[in-house]
This record gives structure tokens, sequence and C-alpha cells, in this order.
């Protein structure tokens, strides 16, 4: 977090009310409204959430106790039954929406599908009975590592049915990277597919599943949904195909009544020590989350067409994908490939096609997009957007004009969405028919929410001064621990400032109340909106036995965000080629997967260090920006080393 950032942002003065016809429509019409109802969900939060969760979920059993608050635990409708897919499908097979599409799917190579609540509730009943067929039992975890298919929603739907726990692993992660998480999760089942298409490749993922199982210890079944038609090895009794278990089954399967607190996903991400922290999110507090801000920050109506391009591999999949949308009985369009295949007009081909209405996506795309240039856009009508939405990652005011003029024709609100794969649902964000938006900020806390931003003792900070960004008290669809390591979850999440939830960004919040997130304050990397640690890429480095040391940080990225900038050390008598630089790439693109690619290796005899030796990212960091250091440099121990890494730079 630097001064520069917070001046910069400081100078934004833009600000758009909501346009007229999409408040006189909107759930929530007024910043008053919105206001009042704030004021009463933090006053009031468990009569608020009660309320809530009365009219927006559909119980098999009310709960006894809103919220048990033990910090940092919680359990939120102790005592209630539910059911996340009974809430996304069954309630939904009503004369008027049982043949209202639930999923409009298109495939890469320009295949589509559409599923109409009624199918998918079928496939879905369908496939959670293959899954009791092959054993699968309430709490047994299930990793699914699969394309962007329907067949992907349709699995995690599957699993919460019968109450089995998902582990969705994104379809970019390594052999390694997979095994790592089926055994921190102890996954008793794999489901994937023989490959899916990206850029006109086949990704082969069952033989990614393949090498992962070499070193997966508790993985008993596999099951592969044929996608591709590429060749794949299928181990008699370990491996079975979808479609001929799929066969077998009947479509009748009645879902289990679960706890309010049942485990319902597990999902991993990255954090700035140790591997990859497995999220666990529960039932019925999830659900809530997910479903009311979809609801409210997407403004959903009956009528609209929702898209959300992110992938099902990532938290924003999860919740605006697929759970927030279905429990809203909305239309959720998903496209299995690249942004760009085979050209730069494939969204706005899409947009067009289904008459999408509500366009959610990431500002790495935006950027990408904005630099292939406007023609692609204006080649389609895409008329029939109403709302656009940003999420992942700070969204600089160009992206945000460009997207709100040349996306949205200068009427659609846009939507800066703040949350993480942690908090499971969104925390802060302008609701569109209700906040002036401002290109940058994410605007204003969502209902219930109570961030702050404070120093290091906790102390608020003064207005328009840079803090950390914390909430203050519990939220439905808080993460509930680290899956196996609770004391990671306390110490990470809950001991930096005493009873809060420590997110690790840094914010400022300015004289109208608007918040503006200024980036990860710790070692995590957002590369094109993907959290990954420079530690696990430092371990991976430091695999190959060339390698002494290694320190990873970010640089910023016209397109990325940041990218990865890697310093490395070898080992006496390795020479620094190419061909080493090649390999180490490789080795972090075989350890983390092909998006963890570095864009830059760089090789140094010695990496600055404190006297007490430890790395100096803020160095590494400005040198890979090609920016003067500025600040303290008196714990430096060997000045020689910055003379000599700016020296190799010029
Ligand atoms: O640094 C923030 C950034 O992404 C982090 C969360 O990453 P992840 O758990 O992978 O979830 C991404 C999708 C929710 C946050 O700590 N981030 C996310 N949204 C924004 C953002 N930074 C600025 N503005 C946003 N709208």
């Amino acid at each position: 977090m630097s001064n520069k950032d917070i001046s910069s942002s400081l100078k934004e003065s833009r600000s758009f009310p909501p346009p007229a016809a999409f408040q006189s429509r909107a759930h929530i019409k007024s910043e008053e409204q919105y206001q009042q109802l704030w004021n009463y969900s933090v006053e009031n939060p468990e009569k608020y959430w009660s309320e809530q969760a009365e009219s927006l979920l559909t119980w098999f059993k009310k709960w006894d106790k809103t919220l048990e608050w033990d910090l940092p635990h919680a359990k939120w409708f102790s005592g209630g039954k539910i059911n996340v897919s009974y809430n996304c499908l069954d309630r939904h097979l009503t004369p008027e929406r049982r043949k209202k599409p639930a999923i409009i799917w298109e495939g890469e190579p320009g295949d589509s599908r559409t599923l109409t609540y009624e199918d998918l509730h079928k496939e879905v009943c369908q496939f959670a009975n293959v899954l009791k067929s092959q054993g699968i039992k309430k709490g047994d975890r299930v990793t699914v590592y699969m394309p962007l298919v329907p067949e992907l929603a349709i699995a995690i739907l599957a699993c919460t049915r019968i109450g089995a726990t998902h582990c969705v692993i994104f379809g970019g992660f390594s052999s390694d990277a997979i095994a790592d998480r089926n055994n921190n999760a102890e996954s008793k089942m794999v489901l994937t597919a023989d490959g899916g298409w990206r850029r006109g490749q086949v990704v082969e993922l069952k033989k990614n599943v393949d090498e992962a199982m070499l070193k997966s210890k508790s993985v008993e079944k596999i099951i592969v949904y044929q996608r591709c038609k590429n060749t794949v090895t299928m181990k008699d009794g370990r491996d079975f195909w979808w479609h001929d278990l799929m066969a077998k089954v009947s479509a009748d399967c009645p879902a289990e009544e679960l706890d309010s607190e049942h485990p319902l996903f597990i999902l991993y991400t990255s954090g700035s020590t140790g591997s990859p922290k497995g999220i666990l999110h529960t039932t019925a507090g999830y659900l809530l989350g997910a479903t009311i801000t979809s609801k409210y920050v997407f403004d959903l109506k009956e009528d609209d067409v929702y898209w959300c391009t992110a992938d099902i591999g990532w938290v924003t999949g999860h919740s605006y994908v697929v759970y927030g949308p279905l429990a809203n009985g909305a239309t959720t369009v998903m496209y299995e490939g690249a942004p760009n295949t085979p050209d730069w007009g494939r969204f706005w081909n899409i947009i067009e096609k289904y008459k999408v209405s509500i366009f959610y996506t990431a500002p790495t795309a935006i950027r990408a997009f904005a630099k292939a240039g406007e023609e692609w856009p204006n080649k389609h009508n895409l008329k029939t957007l109403r709302l656009l939405g940003s999420v992942g990652e700070p969204i600089n005011p160009e992206a945000w004009m460009w997207y709100q003029n040349k996306i949205g024709g200068g009427n659609c609100p846009v939507v800066d969405t703040w949350w993480q794969t942690e908090t499971g649902s969104i925390m802060i964000s302008p609701l569109p028919g209700a906040t002036a938006t401002v290109p940058g900020s994410a605007t204003r806390p969502f209902f219930g929410v109570q961030p702050a931003i404070v120093d290091k003792e906790g102390v608020p900070v003064e207005e328009g001064k840079g803090g950390f960004l914390i909430i203050k008290t519990p939220w439905p669809s808080m993460l509930r621990t680290i899956w196996g390591d609770d004391n990671r979850f306390k110490e990470q999440y809950w001991s930096q400032i005493k009873g809060c939830y420590f997110t690790g960004d840094g914010a400022r919040r300015d004289e109208k109340g608007n918040y503006w997130i200024l980036g990860r304050i710790d070692d995590v990397l957002n590369v094109s909106g993907h959290r990954l640690s420079t530690m696990e890429i430092e371990s991976a480095l430091v695999s190959d036995p060339a390698v002494a040391e290694a320190a990873v940080v970010g640089a910023p990225h016209d397109l990325k965000g940041e990218s990865i900038h890697c310093f490395v050390t070898l080992k006496i008598g390795n020479a620094p080629t190419d061909d080493v630089r090649k390999r180490l790439i490789d080795v972090v693109v075989k350890h983390i997967g092909a998006f963890a690619r570095p864009e830059a290796v760089r090789f140094t005899d010695s990496l600055p260090k404190t006297r007490s030796g430890k790395i100096m990212r803020r160095l590494l960091r400005d040198i890979a920006a090609g920016r003067e250091s500025k600040g303290d440099t008196s714990t430096l121990e060997d000045f020689s080393v910055l003379a000599k890494l700016r020296e190799d730079e010029n």
C-alpha cells in the first residue's frame, strides 16, 4: 500500500447516480432506503438475518437460534434443516418456472445447450443417485476437476443434495496441486472429464488426474464425463464413465434434510504462509449470503438473463454462476472457453445471442478487451444489457469508464464488488438502484456488513487515510474454519486485530463514506484476479536442484493487474543460462499451473536482506516495477546487492 495509490484515487471525482429508468424498477430504489435498511441490519443483526432467512430460503425445519457466536466460531441458524439443491431446484418446479432456462451454456467450439429448471433437477437427482451408488455418503469429500460444462454445476448440486462436501479445483491447476488438495481434504472420489476446450486445444484433465492419483491416498473412484472424446486411459474398477453410470440409476432422489452448519464445500485459496488453505463454507449461512447478494447487488428480476464469466473453480463461480442465481430462480449463462476464441468478439457475440441483461466479469478481462479495441463490441448489439459488474481486483478508473461507456452504452450502472473466498459473498458494493457509483470505488457495505479501516493497533484511521480493512461482526456466509487447521484460521483471520475479521486488504474511506480497496497488504499476489502466494511460487522454485534461494514479488501489469517476478540465486557451479530460466518457469507451471507462469526470472548472486536475514521484498518490488526505491533502506545489510540488481536491469 503506497502513498501513490492513495493520492491517485483521491483525484477521482466523477460520480454517477443510478439512471432513473433503472432506479424506478430496482429492488432498492434510493440511497435513503439503502441507508435505512443498512442501519436496521447492523443495529439488529440477528433479527435482520432471521427475517431474510425466512423470506429468501425454503426450510425443512426452522432454526432455534439465529447466531451462536463464540469468537471466532460462528454457528448460524442452529437447529434448522435445509438443503441447497432443494433451494436451487425443487422449489422452482412451479408452473411458472419449471420450463424456464436455468442454465444456458455455450461450449468453446460453438455447441450450446439449454437446461430448464426441470431438466437440471432431473440431471442433478440422477447424478446424486450415481454418487450414492458409488458409495458416497453424507459428509464424504468429493473433488471436482472439470471444464466449465453444465455437468460441473450438476456435480456440485448433486453433492449438496446428498450432503457430500465438494472441493472444486480450477481446471488450470496442475496434477501436483490436485494431489495436495485431494490429500488435504481426504477426498474419496474425483469427478473429472476427458478434457475441456481452451483456445481450440484440448486440456487433458483426466491425464492430470491420473498423474495426481499416484500421490492421492484417499481417492477410491473417478467418474469421467466425456467432453472432447480425446483418448484417455480408464483403470478397471477405479474409473467409470459418467454416461454409463447415469444410464443405470433413477431420477428419483429426495434432497437430504441437512443441518444448517453441515459442511457444504471446501475451496482452496492462497495465503501468505504455508500451503493453500481449504476454506470451509457451511450450508445455510453461505446459501443466504449468495442468495441475498445476488438479488440486491444484481437486482435480479424474473426476466433477466444473467452471465457471470467466472470459472466455477473459483469462489465467484460458486456463488455467482451457480448458487446465487439458481437460488433466485434466475437464468444463468455459462461459457466454457477463452474470451478471445475465435476472436475478441466472443463475449459480445454471446451477449447478443442470448440477450444477456446482467454481465459480471473481472477487471483483467475488461483491460484486455479495452486493449483489443472497441471495434469488437461495436459489431454487436449489446442493448439488452442493463447492469455491469466487476470483481476480483481493484479496477482502475480508465477501465471502469471504458466498461461503462463502450459495453454499457453509458446507460448501465457498474457495480464494483469487493469480497473474498473467505467471505463467501459480496461485502462491499454499490446497490445499482440506490448508490451513486464512482469509478474505482467499491462504495458501500452490504446489509449486515460492518467494515472498518484501522491501523496496526486496531485504532480507526482518519477519513481518507489508508489502513487495514477489517470486518467487525460475524455474517452468515463467513468462512467457518480452515479445513484441518483451526489454529491457522484463528491466527490468520482473528489474531491481528482483536475480535475482528482481518481481510488482508488495505483500504481507505472517503468523505462520502465510499470504500476504496487498495490491494493486498501481505505477500499474496493478484494475477488476473487469481490469488497466488509468493511463498508457494518460491517453494516451487527452490525444489529445483540448481536453486539456492528465491524471492518472488509482483509488479504492476497492464492487463493482468500484477505479474510474477522471480529473483533467483543459483547454487555454486550452476550457470544462469536461458535453459535454466526456461526450466524454472516450467517448474512453477508444473507445481501450480499455467496461470501462474512467471513473467520474468532474474538471476542474482544474492538477495537484498536485512541484518536479521529477512528478504526486503519492498526493494525487489521496486526493481521489478522499474522504479526508484523510496523509504528506509538503512536496515539493508549489503548495499552492493541492490546496486548490482539495478545494474543488471539496465
Ligand atoms: O484483494 C482483494 C481482491 O481479491 C481478494 C480476494 O480474492 P479471492 O478470494 O480469490 O476472491 C476473488 C473474488 C471475490 C481480495 O482480498 N478483490 C476482490 N474483489 C475486489 C478486490 N480488490 C479490489 N476491488 C474488488 N472489487
